[in-house]
């Protein structure tokens, strides 16, 4: 079914000038673009966004990392986009990401405590619809 997701560009991926190159295969694929926007998002939002991380190693550098500098929010909507979007961004860990996808083309790890890894894509409809809201309401 048509669902929507929430991707976000992280702070790694703008400021390598990465971002036209994410949304060029993300609208090659054929996903739309409901919504996006440039944000710099304070504690607060980082917080309900990574709840679920609160009290992992690498909770504290990942909202550091967050607030380095801005991150593009996209509402993106498609069939099956939520599985579809986590395909193209390939496995978290850019290193081993295979080759194709963002993550394995554009990332690696770059001997810094957070794994940046360039990109964000909800992981479940109920992800979704939580984390549309923390960015786009
Ligand atoms: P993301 O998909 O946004 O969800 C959690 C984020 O935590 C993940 O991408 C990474 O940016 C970050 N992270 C840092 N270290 C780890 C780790 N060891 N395992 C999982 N995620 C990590």
């Amino acid at each position: 079914a048509t669902e929507e997701t929430l991707v976000l560009v992280k702070p790694d991926g703008v400021a390598r000038g990465l971002t036209g190159a994410i949304l060029a295969r993300i609208e090659a694929k054929g996903y739309s673009l409901v919504d996006l926007r440039l944000v710099e998002p304070d504690r607060d939002t980082l917080e309900q966004h990574y709840a679920e991380h609160e009290g992992k190693p690498f909770y504290e550098p990942l909202l550091e990392f967050m607030m380095s500098g801005p991150s593009v929010a996209i509402r993106l909507a498609g069939n099956r986009v939520i599985e579809g979007f986590r395909s193209l961004a390939g496995t978290t860990d850019p290193t081993t990401a295979a080759p194709g996808t963002i993550r394995g083309d554009f990332g690696r790890d770059w001997g810094l405590k957070v794994q940046q890894n360039l990109v964000h894509g909800s992981d479940s409809p109920e992800s979704a619809a939580r984390e549309l809201a923390i960015w786009f309401d």
